[in-house]
């Protein structure tokens, strides 16, 4: 690998040829400003390993912005500019190209964001996190293709090694704790002697960075197609346990998670049930001090809570004689990746039975009779009403009535129980 030099062809081979005549263009639209335009970060790599990845990361030696709108002048791709960062992104026809203005970066203080000043692609190349996400490509038209690999990470793919840029690496950004570890994983890679061993001595650093970048990591995590994987190594080297001490991603998560893959509901984003599963084990206060250090939004947060909420009633959903109508009054008003995960995760088959009748049937049985049909029945109008119809509705999950004249006929029983 390390002898490859140019990687036009992988380009023209591997890209979309709407994409990679593109990227011949941007070149030459650089060239006539007097500017010099590289492809950059994971699509280098992953061409270099033959990966798909159509994530296309630019980056000039000038005024990105300026660049970005001369290119997307007169067509129809939407431009979306942030000057206070010198980028801009062009989304068309279901591509998606980010563009940058090379920079130089400093840390004032570890955790924090760095400082920005523009800089050559040498400058932007030695900022980055690993060996192998630093390599560039020229697109310039005088050199299209030619690599540019000042840290060795074409050696680095070779080794098949994740390795720092340098020894304050993780303290600079601690972020790049969970960032090599999800590479490393997802890459069937290893984090090079060295660099692991700094990552272990830095493992505390971690406290530096907010809480809401690391939710973002674990977002990244999550995405992955094997997130597991990465959650067991960063439970073995300690970032998991920095985001909690009680997290843990062993084989009971592993084997949980790749039944919740299986799954596969497209009202079930795969994501969330993930988050509930990971955070299952903790208790209801643990389980709270992580949704308020990740911040986690409502969206996120809730589904753990109300899996929480669950859990409390497990004991009663295991008791022997338990009517559908139970189980109904039991699990009413929970959704569906709290009741998954606690389906994937609870031992008890009666419960796991019990849990997937209620998501299956129960939840949608409803009596055929409305509010407005008792009135008609002489219902007065009220809370009654509500009453009547949860009993109907206990009655067809007890299998009590089948169809509209038997509720009509119960309505009236118990209308006659209660005059008479
Ligand atoms: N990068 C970095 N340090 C970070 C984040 C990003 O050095 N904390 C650099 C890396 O060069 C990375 C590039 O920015 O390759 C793009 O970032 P991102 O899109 O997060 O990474 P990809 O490598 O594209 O990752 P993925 O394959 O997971 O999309």
């Amino acid at each position: 690998m390390s002898e490859v030099n140019n990687l036009a062809e992988s380009i023209q081979g591997q890209l979309p040829g709407e994409l990679s005549g593109w990227l011949h263009a941007a070149g030459e639209a650089a060239r006539q400003r007097g500017l010099r335009l590289y492809l950059v970060g994971g699509v280098v790599r992953d061409l270099l390993l033959g990966r798909p990845n159509l994530d296309l990361d630019l980056v000039v030696e000038g005024d990105a912005i300026a660049l970005a709108k001369e290119l997307a002048g007169g067509s129809e791709m939407k431009l979306v500019t942030h000057p206070r960062f010198g980028t801009a992104g062009l989304r068309w026809g279901g591509w998606s190209v980010d563009l940058a203005t090379a920079r130089l970066e400093t840390y004032a203080r570890p955790g924090a964001l760095p400082a920005v000043q523009p800089g050559s692609i040498s400058d932007d190349l030695v900022r980055r996190d690993f060996t192998i996400n630093a390599i560039a490509v020229e697109l310039s038209p005088d050199r299209y293709g030619s690599i540019l690999d000042p840290h060795r990470g074409r050696d680095d793919l070779a080794k098949r090694f994740i390795r720092v840029l340098h020894q304050k690496s993780f303290i600079d950004d601690a972020t790049r704790i969970w960032r090599g570890v999800r590479y490393e994983q997802r890459l069937d890679f290893r984090l090079e002697p060295s660099t692991l061993s700094l990552l272990k001595r830095d493992i505390d650093w971690l406290d530096t960075v907010s809480g809401d970048r690391i939710r973002h990591e674990l977002e990244l995590v999550l995405q992955e197609e094997v997130p597991e994987k990465a959650l067991r190594r960063a439970g073995e080297l300690g970032a998991l346990g920095n985001m909690h001490p009680s997290l843990r991603g062993d084989d009971w998560l592993a084997e949980r998670f790749e039944q919740a893959r299986l799954l596969k509901s497209p009202d079930l984003p795969a994501m969330g049930l993930y988050l509930v599963l990971l955070a299952y084990r903790l208790s209801d206060a643990e389980s709270e001090r992580l949704i308020s250090y990740l911040k986690l939004p409502k969206l996120l947060a809730r589904p753990l809570q109300a899996a929480q909420a669950i859990k409390e009633r497990l004991a009663m959903l295991a008791a022997p004689d338990l009517a559908p109508s139970g189980i109904y009054a039991l699990l009413h008003g929970y959704r569906e990746p709290a009741l998954t995960a606690n389906v994937l995760a609870v031992s008890s088959p009666l419960v796991k039975e019990r849990i997937r009748l209620y998501l299956s049937k129960l939840r949608a049985i409803k009596p055929a009779l409305s509010g407005n049909d008792l009135k008609e029945m002489g219902v007065p109008e009220g809370p009654g009403i509500k009453r009547l119809l949860n009993r109907l509705r206990n009655a067809r999950l007890d299998g009590e009535v089948k169809s509209k004249k038997d509720e009509e006929e119960c309505v009236r029983g118990w209308g006659e129980k209660i005059n008479g």
